[in-house]
């Protein structure tokens, strides 16, 4: 269980619509990679390809070095015939099933009496806390026993791989969680390969060895969780992944200035450009009340109360400065007693620092659209 997966130019079309374009990715042997991108991307096309319910036009897929697809070669070794399996969206589970078949379903399409004989749907089920369901049908479930029991049935056959889309995106809030911990101690524990697609960047950095960013088809950035983080190679990849403050600044003589014409102390590696757009955390951005000091902050700016929603021990906050929006976090522990109160178009001021910006070129976005 677990090999080493390289897939080599992979390009998927439908009609002229070219969905996965010339995709190179090398998965390591129980590797968890996190596939993140927007709607329409191509990520769950790259799912069906690897598991050969899609046939592309190019390129090569192989299992430890065996070819499962090879489009030079015809080589397209079928679904049943690759070790992997699959976790839906829509958990998929077979409704005139039992919860013993469902997890039984994918020994019996490869054939494994043995796994089958020696209690491995048992185990399966066991493995996700739902050995007592096994006589149940789907309808008599819930939605996050349902989705546990599509983790166990995509598990059961011990597979190379694990292909999951979006699994989560269905339960609540309380069950995503804990389906997403019971799926990382699966993986610490069992040592499969993974993909793992979401739209949902918190997600992925929790879940992801490694997480592949995918643009129009091609993969954007492959990195680490942390190196995403600390270095998004593109402002697609930094918008992508939550840092949604975005100030356009332009130069004029050695200083940078915003839309609405405030000048800001930029102390930061511009690269040449004239016109850059900066991007920024929430949690880089501080709030303070128009009467503080803020004589020892680098970056300070005139704003307008927008909205302040209580989020337990934080407070979502959006501020205006002219025609910038910005979103900010701050603590109910020191914020709390003000802003509880405070009313919209409440003038305010905040900071942030120069090194906490990323700065891209600024035609970039539009030219991404
Ligand atoms: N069977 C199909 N026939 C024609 N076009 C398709 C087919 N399946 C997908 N597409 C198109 O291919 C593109 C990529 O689809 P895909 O389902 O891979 O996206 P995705 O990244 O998984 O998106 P989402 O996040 O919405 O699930 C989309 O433009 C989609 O409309
Ligand atoms: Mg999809």
């Amino acid at each position: 269980m677990t090999a080493r997966i390289e897939i080599s130019g992979l390009t998927k079309k439908y009609g002229t619509n070219v969905v996965v374009d010339q995709l190179d990715l090398e998965i390591d042997a129980g590797e968890f990679l996190v596939l993140l991108g927007p709607s329409g991307c191509g990520k769950t096309t790259t799912l069906r390809c690897l598991a050969g319910l899609e046939t592309p036009e190019e390129g090569s897929i192989t299992f430890d070095g065996d070819p499962m697809f090879d489009a030079a070669n015809r080589v397209n070794v079928p679904p049943n015939k690759r070790s992997i399996g699959m976790v839906f969206q829509s958990y998929a589970l077979w409704p005139n099933m039992t919860v013993r078949k469902n997890i039984a379903y994918p020994l019996r399409a490869r054939k494994m009496k043995d796994a089958l004989n020696s209690g491995r749907v048992e185990e399966a089920a066991g493995m996700v806390d739902c050995g007592h369901l096994l006589d149940r049908y789907p309808a008599q479930l819930s939605g996050g026993q349902q989705q546990r029991i599509a983790v166990a049935r995509g598990m059961a056959a011990r597979p190379d791989l694990v292909l999951f889309d979006e699994p989560l995106s269905n339960l609540d809030a309380l069950l995503r969680d804990q389906v997403r911990t019971e799926i990382h101690r699966l993986h610490s524990e069992l040592g499969f390969g993974a993909v793992f697609v979401t739209h949902d960047h918190s997600e992925a950095f929790a879940l992801g060895d490694r997480l592949a960013i995918m643009k129009h088809g091609k993969i954007e950035q492959l990195a680490t969780p942390q190196d995403v983080f600390d270095h998004p190679v593109s402002e697609y990849v930094a918008d992508f992944i939550g840092m949604s403050n975005r100030l356009e600044l332009h130069r004029t003589g050695l200083e940078w200035s915003t839309a609405a014409g405030t000048e800001l102390p930029l102390r930061c590696e511009t690269g040449g450009h004239q016109a850059i757009a900066a991007r920024l955390w929430p949690d880089d951005i501080v709030l303070h009340r128009r009467d503080e000091d803020v004589s020892d902050r680098e970056i300070v700016l005139e704003a307008t109360l927008l909205s302040a929603e209580f989020g337990g021990r934080h407070y979502d906050v959006v501020v205006g400065a002219g025609p910038e929006k910005y979103r900010l976090r701050a603590s109910s522990a020191t914020h709390g007693a003000w802003l509880r109160s405070a009313q919209s178009g409440e003038p305010v001021v905040i900071s942030f620092r120069s090194e906490s910006l990323k700065i891209y070129p600024l035609q970039e976005l539009a030219a991404a659209a």
